[in-house]
Formats: C-alpha cells, structure tokens, sequence
C-alpha cells in the first residue's frame, strides 16, 4: 500500500516535471542554452550554429534534461516550433544543413561536420544504440547512397542514422489549395517549422512554412511512428549543425518547446534582424524597370552578344505573341542603340539560323541565372534576323587584357587567385546548383569579365546549353574554341559538364602562365601551353611556367597548385578530370590534389597510362554529378550556333 502510493507520488512528480516544461525564447539574447563548437550568441540575439568557416559544426542545446517518458515507458506529447535562417555566402552555393535533435547528451561528442550534420559519424550512423530522433533541413544532395537523399533540399525525419526514415523535398501545403508550394532552404530567408508529437497517436508532424504566413493546416512530413523503442526517458533538445568546404551561415532566430502540450507561438516581430548580407547585387536597370533605361543606364552589352547581321531599317523591331510572356526580359532596338551611341563597340560573332522561339526561352531562361561570379543576363533585343543579349555592364572588361600581348595593367597573384576562384565558383554553380545543368561550352579568359572590384564573372552565355540533371546532351554542332575544346568534344560533338572543365583548365594555364592556350608563331611551329607546362612539369620545374609579369610576390605553392591542376582539368581522358565541385575543393584546399604521377599523365598530351594509379580517384568521380548528361530538354535550338567564334 505504501509502496503503491510512492509509487503514484513518484509518477506524478515526473508528470509535472515534464509538464512544467515549456520555454520560449523570442531571440536569444537572455537564453542559457549549452553551445559547442562554433555555436554562438550574436550580441543582435541570433543563435549562430555555424559561421563561415569551414568543416565545422555547432551545437546548442537546452541545458537541462528533458523528461521524455512516462513510468510505463510511451513517450509524451510535445511540440516546437523555431524560426531559422541558411545564408550561403555565395546565393545559389550551398553548404550543410541544420537539424532540430533530441540526444542523449548535449554535445553529441564524436559527431562528425560536413554531411553527418554534426549528429553521427561515420561508425555510429545509422546505429540503434544512438538513441538520437532529429528532423534534418539537409541542403546537400550527397552522392554517397548510404544518405539516402533525395535532392539538395528537404525536410527528413532521421531515426539514429541520416538515412531519413521519410523525407520530403521542402515546401508547404497552402491551407487554400491544399497544394504543395516548394520552398528553398537555403534562400537566406527566415523559415518556421514545426515538429510535434502526438503520444496517444505516436504520430510526429513536421510543417515548414515561410515566415510570417502562420502554420499550414497540411503537415510537409507526418508519420505514425512509436518513438519510445528510440527515446530514453531523459533527453536532450536542441540544434545541430556543420559546414563542409561551401561556406554557409546557419541561424536560428527563436524557439519555442513544450511537453505535453502545444508550444507556445513565437512573437515574430520581437526576433533579432538577420545581419545583411553583402551589397544589393540587383542592378540599377532591374529596380527600375525598363521604360527608363534608355536614359539613366550604364549597363548594357558589350562582351558577349550576338549580333546577326543582314539589317534592313534601322529600328524596326518584330514583336510576336509569344514574346508577350518575355516581357520584361524585351529591350526596345531603339533604347539599346541610344544607350550604347550605336553599338560602337558592337562585336560581329557570327550569324545563323534558329529556332528563335526556343532560343529566347533558353535565353531567358539563363536569364534568370544568378551568381556574383557570373555576368547578368538582362534581357534581349530582337529584330527580323537579328538578336541582341544585353549583359550587365562591367567596367574593367574583360580578363585576357589584363594577361597576355604586353598589357599594359597586370593583375598580380592574389588578384589572379581570387578571379580563378570566382570562375571556378560561378562554373560550380551552372554544373550542380542551379535547377537544371547548364553547360557554358566557352570557358575562356576572354569571356571572364572584371567588376569594379576586380571579381571574375563568367560571361557570354551566348553559346551555353541548359540540361536536366542527370540526363545526356545530344550531339550538336561543334561550337567553342580551338584551344579550350576537349579532344572528346571535337570527336563525338557532345559539349558535357566535363568539356567545361577541360577548357576552365586552359584558363587556369592562362592565367597562371600569362599566355594563351595555342601562340601562332610567324616561322615556327604553334606553342599549345597544356604541352609547354607540361614540359616544365616533366622536368621537375612547373613553378618556372608562371608568368614573369608576377614579380616576385606570388604564393609558390598557390601558383604551383593552380599549374597543376590546369593539368588535371585538361587531362585527356574526361572520367580523370575532377568535376567543378572537386576543383573548388582543391582550390580551398579541403582535398589534396592527386599525386599527377598516378594520372598515367605522358607527353603525348596527356594521355592514359596507368588505369590502377588513380582508381580511387575516378572512383570518386563516379559518385559525382552528372557525367552522364541526356537529352536537352531545348533540343529544338539544337541547329542554331553553327559557327566558331573567337
Ligand atoms: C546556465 O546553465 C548552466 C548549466 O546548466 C549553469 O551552470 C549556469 O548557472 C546557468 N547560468 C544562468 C545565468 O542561468
Ligand atoms: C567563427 O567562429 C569561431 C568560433 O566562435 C571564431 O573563432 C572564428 O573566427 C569565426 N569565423 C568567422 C569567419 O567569423
Ligand atoms: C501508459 O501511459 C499512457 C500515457 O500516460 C497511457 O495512455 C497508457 O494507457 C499507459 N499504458 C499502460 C500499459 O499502462
Ligand atoms: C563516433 O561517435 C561515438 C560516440 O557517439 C564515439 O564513441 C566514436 O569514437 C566515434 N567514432 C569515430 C570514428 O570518431
Ligand atoms: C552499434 O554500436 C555498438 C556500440 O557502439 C556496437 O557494439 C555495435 O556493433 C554497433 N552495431 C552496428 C550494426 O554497427
Ligand atoms: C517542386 O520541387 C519538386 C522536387 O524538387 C519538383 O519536382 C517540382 O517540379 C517543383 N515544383 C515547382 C512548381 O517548381
Ligand atoms: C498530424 O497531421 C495529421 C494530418 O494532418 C493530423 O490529423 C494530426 O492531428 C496531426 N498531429 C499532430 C500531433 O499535429
Ligand atoms: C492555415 O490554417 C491554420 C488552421 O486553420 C491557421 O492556423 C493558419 O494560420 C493558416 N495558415 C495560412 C497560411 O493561412
């Protein structure tokens, strides 16, 4: 009887020690949670997981244990909801993702960064003794099939191991259509998700939705899933995140918990402001708007631009009914040749036939491409047989001026570096992260344009393709130029995301070298500068390739590195070529470049000698994106572009 009542008394003081539990934190200026890593409180409040710095992770948790179960082992309900935020540093490039984790511990020690999102490591994933429940915002599509992911961005409830138990892409059902809205995760944007738990349905529910819309009627993710075999009875809450080699902010901006019960609404208005990040990028043109630009804009073409010729009247223009839905996209002839006091500085890059229908979707399609280190598409100007692209305007031209034929302003190494890092980002970006993969097809220092701040742009999108990921480009016309064109590209036509990295090698060897990929010589034989920096290479002496105009203030083993892998990237078999992303890597130093010895590089070009020497390597390469490229979805322009430019 006695041993009865204690027995009830002790039930009931853990039922009122969980049900006491409710917090709210509205900014977390005055909250005590428990960090770790590079986990911190900004004096604004927010609570900043991760910094830019890379292979890290972060970790904070509500200090005191929570009570999870009742005396007969089911656990309780619960409810949160929290306000996060996921700022790229570069807009479209993406590094890791954050998680919401009930654990045994505060810190999860022994967690690994990068894709285990600071939750697991590579021996514990996936183990029933981590007794670890979390709800991942992953913004990484790893490649490595023990992950499981589904895309670069989803909402996975993730059960001891990252292999979601359900996930789905991110977005939201609106209570009005009940239809599924995506949404970006990493947009650096404020979100609010909710996770709750029904203990008598042991159904959990996770909602994402954008701030300030309030909580969609429709879960994103809801399971009927008895989470007591995987809780213990006291846990741990909080966030967990981590950074790989993309450098990428993690916030959270406020949080709300409650056992058994409904976690009380955040008060969206009182938490802390996101610090702004970076300048506006928008151009002056696009806040604007298009009527005035003829008189107040700068910007305009230049660079790249077709330009067909055959002009009859000067400024009549052919207007369709499909081009209606381009609209802001359309520039008038006339504004253009005002603005630009009559193409003076126009460049005649070919002409030819097309589908123009198809062509300008694909155009302004690329249109909507954004990254620092490319050149804004602004739009187009068309008139019978001739098509203009307007180019956002960029003041200190274009790269190879600064590089080779005696210029008269030199760039120096950390310049030099900082533009090769640029491109390689810009180029990142076309190949994996943008919707659909777009192939440049003409990597080249002459179309690597200078802002005012001397960032590298990639420009001339006048010749790229779009594909969808994960299919295979058709064969087309041979288009890019000699020098930078991949031997497999001018054997079999088809322009891959790994023809682009043999050309951004070429450039790498430009910029490094000072000299362009083939020197026509008057008497002599051509220099092609892959052979000529491979013949430094093959004596030991790659360092004595850079370009004399760098004096002595370089960084040996930057230039020695950027030398090398110019090599890699051109090497003639395309499966030995890193992909964009490892290039990036390289070029941050988070991976070691492979040992060129082993890539069976020789003389004739190098050529494949030695399979066995870098099957780890390639093997690597196989998990990466998107060798395998199909059908491009805008086939129909297949048969414009049939020209050479240079
Ligand atoms: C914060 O939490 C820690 C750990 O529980 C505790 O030692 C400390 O006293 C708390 N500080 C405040 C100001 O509440
Ligand atoms: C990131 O945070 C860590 C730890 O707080 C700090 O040492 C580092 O300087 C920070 N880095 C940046 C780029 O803010
Ligand atoms: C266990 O506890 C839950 C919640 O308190 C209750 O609904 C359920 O009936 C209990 N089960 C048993 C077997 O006592
Ligand atoms: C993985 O984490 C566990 C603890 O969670 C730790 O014991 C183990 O040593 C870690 N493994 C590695 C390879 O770090
Ligand atoms: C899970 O972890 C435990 C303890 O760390 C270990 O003994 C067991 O072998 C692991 N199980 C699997 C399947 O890896
Ligand atoms: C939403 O995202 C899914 C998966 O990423 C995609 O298949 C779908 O086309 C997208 N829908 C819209 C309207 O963009
Ligand atoms: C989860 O979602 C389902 C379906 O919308 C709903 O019926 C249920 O009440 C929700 N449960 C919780 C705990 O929110
Ligand atoms: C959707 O419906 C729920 C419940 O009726 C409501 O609380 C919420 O504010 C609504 N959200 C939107 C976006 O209308």
């Amino acid at each position: 009887m006695l041993f009865k009542a204690i027995l009830l008394l002790y039930v009931l003081v853990c039922l009122a020690a969980s049900q006491d539990l409710s917090f709210r934190y509205n900014g977390f200026r005055s909250a005590n949670l428990s960090l770790d890593g590079i986990a911190e409180i900004t004096s604004s409040g927010l609570l900043r997981l991760t910094n830019d710095t890379r292979q890290q992770k972060g970790h904070a948790f509500f200090p005191h244990p929570v009570t999870f179960k009742n005396s007969n082992g089911s656990v309780f309900t619960f409810s949160t909801t929290f306000v996060f935020a996921i700022v790229p540093l570069i807009a479209g490039v993406t590094g890791q993702g954050i998680a919401f984790a009930i654990a045994p511990t505060k810190g999860l020690p022994g967690s690994f960064p990068s894709q285990y999102l600071g939750l697991f490591n590579e021996t514990n994933n996936g183990n029933d003794t981590n007794h670890v429940v979390a709800v991942e915002l992953d913004t990484v599509y790893s490649y490595d099939s023990k992950f499981g992911d589904i895309n670069d961005n989803h909402v996975g409830i993730d059960i001891n191991g990252l292999r979601s138990y359900e996930s789905a892409p991110a977005g939201y059902y609106t209570n009005s259509s009940g239809r599924l809205t995506n949404l970006t995760l990493a947009s650096s944007q404020p979100m609010q998700i909710w996770v709750e738990y029904d203990g008598a349905k042991k159904q959990l529910n996770v909602t994402l939705a954008p701030i300030n819309i309030g909580k969609p009627s429709i879960p994103l993710l809801s399971v009927v899933l008895d989470l007591s075999p995987f809780l213990r009875d006291a846990m741990y809450v909080g966030f967990s995140s981590s950074t790989a080699s993309v450098l990428t902010s993690h916030y959270v901006l406020g949080w709300s918990y409650k056992m058994n019960g409904q976690a009380q609404a955040l008060d969206l208005a009182r938490l802390p402001k996101l610090p702004r990040i970076g300048p506006k990028e928008r151009s002056k043109f696009l806040t604007i708007g298009v009527p005035t630009i003829s008189v107040s804009v700068v910007f305009i073409l230049i660079s790249g631009l077709f330009y067909f010729i055959r002009r009859k009247r000067k400024f009549a223009e052919v207007l369709e009914d499909w081009e209606l839905d381009y609209g802001p996209h359309r520039f008038k002839y006339k504004d253009l040749y005002i603005a630009t006091k009559g193409f003076r500085d126009k460049e005649l890059l070919g002409s030819g036939g097309f589908g123009m229908k198809v062509f300008i979707a694909e155009i302004v399609s690329i249109g909507r491409l954004r990254h620092r280190n490319l050149v804004t598409l602004l739009g187009y100007c068309r008139r019978k047989g001739e098509l203009l692209l307007v180019y956002d305007y960029m003041p200190n031209g274009s790269l190879d001026k600064y590089l080779y034929d005696q210029p008269r302003v030199t760039l120096n190494w950390s310049q030099r570096f900082r533009v090769i890092k640029g491109v390689a980002s810009g180029l990142f970006y076309l190949h994996e992260e943008w919707e659909q993969v777009v192939i440049h097809r003409d990597v080249k220092a002459s179309n690597v344009l200078l802002d005012g701040e001397l960032n590298g742009r990639l420009g001339d999108f006048g010749l790229a393709r779009l594909y969808d990921h994960g299919t295979d480009p058709q064969t087309t016309h041979i288009v890019g130029t000699l020098g930078y064109l991949a031997p497999e590209h001018a054997r079999t036509g088809k322009a891959t995301t790994k023809t682009d990295v043999y050309a951004f090698g070429a450039f790498l060897l430009e910029v490094a070298c000072g000299r362009r990929p083939i020197e026509r010589r008057e008497q002599a034989d051509d220099v092609i500068l892959l052979d000529w920096v491979f013949s430094f290479w093959v004596r030991g002496e790659i360092l004595e390739a850079r370009d004399p105009n760098l004096g002595p203030n370089y960084i040996p083993e930057e230039v020695e590195l950027v030398l090398k892998l110019g090599l890699l990237c051109s090497h003639s078999v395309p499966e030995a070529r890193p992909s964009m992303r490892q290039v990036l890597q390289f070029l941050e130093w988070d991976i070691p470049l492979p040992e060129l010895s082993l890539l069976g590089l020789s003389a004739s070009g190098l050529t494949f000698a030695h399979p066995e020497g870098f099957s780890e390597f390639s093997m690597n390469m196989a998990l990466s994106h998107s060798s395998s490229v199909a059908e491009s979805l805008l086939s129909g322009a297949a048969d414009f572009l049939p020209f050479f430019f240079t």
